[in-house]
């Protein structure tokens, strides 16, 4: 056999370059961790044992636009992929192009929602077209790193979890093709659940499985359908998400070590998903719906071995013990803790309604029926993706708004800018107060996340999706705002002057600014809100992502990276009710947590 011959299944083991090979693998997503910090966590993976890291790439982020693509900065996949390889560690590519992973819609991008037919995750010409176009970008980064080029990509993945969704015969076989036309020659691979293995898989690709414990016999059904074949645990889940509202997950270090050790000295090749999950910045947080819509929280703890802010859990140093059993020589030293601060509690200096805010978006769009997000003619036609959408007309009388379920996910109802209550995806109906002539009504919606897991994909359009009533009367008339708010957005902001200092003065919705000094190098912290509603954080321009009181998040990681030895902006952007003191702590605390063993879906696990 040959030594330069990559990753092969011909057996009921692994070879890589002609040996015998185990894949022992960890998550960790570039777009979770600031790049300033990728180095740091790829060491701690190797200082634990780890020889291989797996990522999904999200397409939402990487084609924002239509045609209009970033391989840059934070999302340099090459960049991250090489680091890799420099330390040692080989590396297997999910690129979808849905990925699932707690992230919006799994991945793809929201203007594939522009088109009213459209079919996610299927042969549907229009889905075809635009992972054409995608792949025609995605595969030339790709490509100079697989290892037969010399690079560290020794597996690719098909798409994820296809069985679990299972709508259209030839879409596996399509996207296989996709990465075999492009040439793509390492091993192939796809991975399910247990329920969907029954379903998933392709002709010529390995199946690989995900699991948390080791019930029904899930590896030996793995090794029915798959006789003669290499096992693998894809995603071990180390860990679990959150979601608003319930209490923090969390999987004993005990009960996982114990099946790892189970699952590695069955002989079988494993990944933990995730070995470090970071953060889901900004509003790329999903949701889950089977039967009930779940927005999950901007924190990607997973109570995985590695914290949100890389910190080593007890988790971490069970694994390393365990895994240094596996190795003949020592590992590599652990890299040392990265120092963090609780900076001092900062006032709100200045204010500015979001009233007042509306000068610096974009000019209204007029329409007489309100128009989803995703079909607003805004960014060069490809819709708003994220965050708010104020719907704005006019109201001659009191009465009932009946939403008929077509508020995605959350509005905040205004008469004449004063808050009179609040519909969503459980309540449908508001009485507005009695008041005479016109009155200005506004909808201040928010997209709290696309469901990334669930059959309802092709159903993820938010703002307001159908028509609203005033009794019998069906609303009309709008002006439609889209905040997305983006950077540009909040720099114009920024340099505005309409901010006003008297606190008392101060209305919600609104932004609200505070200066944060840094003396010396930046460290990384943790935003706390107590007192405050629901909203967002920016920090020097970047969305931190969302808060919430009523939990389980209370703290929003702040990578010192992006904070300046200085003067730092923070603006926070609160829809309901908002606090004087922002407070930063060294560590977050998760609150009441619940073991993922006692969550109903526990079955799924
Ligand atoms: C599945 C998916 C992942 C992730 C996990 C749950 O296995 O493949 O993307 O959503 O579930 O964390």
């Amino acid at each position: 056999m040959s030594g330069s011959e990559g990753l092969r299944a011909n057996s009921s083991h692994f070879t890589l370059e002609g040996q015998p090979f185990r894949i022992q693998g960890g998550s960790i997503h570039y777009f979770r961790v600031p790049r300033a910090y990728w180095e740091d966590r790829l060491l701690k993976m190797r200082a634990c044992g780890l020889n291989t890291l797996t990522t999904f790439v999200p397409w939402n982020l990487h084609e924002p636009e239509r045609g209009l693509f970033n391989f840059q900065d934070q999302l340099d996949l090459k960049a991250y992929v090489t680091l890799a390889a420099d330390l040692g560690l080989w590396v297997i590519l999910r690129p979808g192009p849905y990925i699932c992973a707690e992230w919006d819609l799994g991945g793809l991008p929201s203007w594939l929602l522009r088109d009213k037919d459209m079919q996610l995750r299927t042969t549907y010409p229009g889905f075809v077209d635009a992972v054409n176009l995608y792949f025609d970008k995605l595969i030339p980064v790709v490509k100079p790193l697989m290892f037969e080029n010399g690079g560290p990509i020794i597996a690719v993945q098909v798409e994820n979890e296809y069985g679990s969704y299972a709508k259209d015969d030839e879409y596996m076989p399509f996207v296989k093709n996709c990465l075999e036309s492009r040439g793509i020659k390492e091993l192939l691979l796809t991975s399910d659940n247990w329920e969907g293995l029954r379903y998933g898989g392709t002709e010529g690709v390995l199946k690989t499985i995900n699991l948390q414990r080791l019930s029904f016999g899930a590896i030996h059904h793995l090794a029915d359908m798959q006789p003669q074949k290499p096992l693998m645990v894809m995603e071990y889940w180390s860990g679990w998400f959150d979601v608003w509202g319930e209490h923090h997950r969390v999987f004993h270090a005990e009960d996982m070590v114990a099946v790892v050790s189970e699952i590695l000295e069955r002989g079988v090749s494993i990944n933990l998903y995730m070995f470090h999950g970071g953060t889901s910045f900004g509003f790329m947080s999903g949701a889950i719906d089977l039967g009930t819509y779940k927005p999950q929280v901007t924190s990607y703890d997973y109570d995985a071995p590695l914290s949100e802010a890389g910190d080593c859990t007890p988790k971490y140093h069970l694994l390393r013990n365990l895994f240094s059993q596996y190795h003949s020589e020592r590992l590599p030293e652990v890299p040392p803790p990265t120092e963090r601060r609780a900076y001092d509690t900062v006032l709100i200096q200045q204010h500015l309604s979001l009233w007042d805010s509306l000068l610096f978006a974009d000019k209204p769009y007029r329409s007489d029926r309100p128009v989803n997000m995703e079909n607003l003619p805004v960014n060069n036609n490809n819709g708003q993706s994220y965050g708010y959408t104020l719907y704005e007309t006019t109201v001659v009388h009191g009465e009932t708004l009946h939403s008929g379920n077509n508020i995605r996910d959350r509005a905040l109802v205004f008469v004449d800018r004063q808050y009179v209550g609040c519909l969503d995806y459980r309540t449908h109906e508001l009485v507005l107060p009695e008041g005479k002539g016109e009155r200005t009504l506004s909808l201040l919606v928010e997209n709290c996340g696309r469901v990334n897991y669930g059959k309802a994909l092709d159903e993820q359009r938010k703002g307001i999706v159908g028509d609203i009533l005033l009794n019998q009367t069906t609303l009309k008339g709008f002006n439609i705002f889209c905040l997305d708010m983006k950077p540009g957005f909040i720099r114009r902001l920024m340099n505005s002057s309409q901010w006003k200092s008297d606190f008392r003065s101060s209305s919600t919705p609104g932004f609200f600014l505070a200066i944060l000094h840094v003396d010396g190098p930046p460290r990384d912290t943790f935003i706390s809100l107590p007192g405050w509603g629901k909203g967002a954080v920016f920090v020097n321009g970047q969305n931190l992502g969302r808060y919430w009181f009523i939990g389980p998040q209370h703290y929003l990681y702040l990578p010192g990276p992006w904070l300046r030895s200085g003067e730092n902006q923070v603006i926070v952007f609160e829809e309901q009710k908002a606090d004087i003191k922002i407070l930063f702590a060294e560590n977050p605390e998760h609150g009441k947590t619940i073991d993922v063993y006692k969550l109903p879906f526990c079955s799924l696990l």
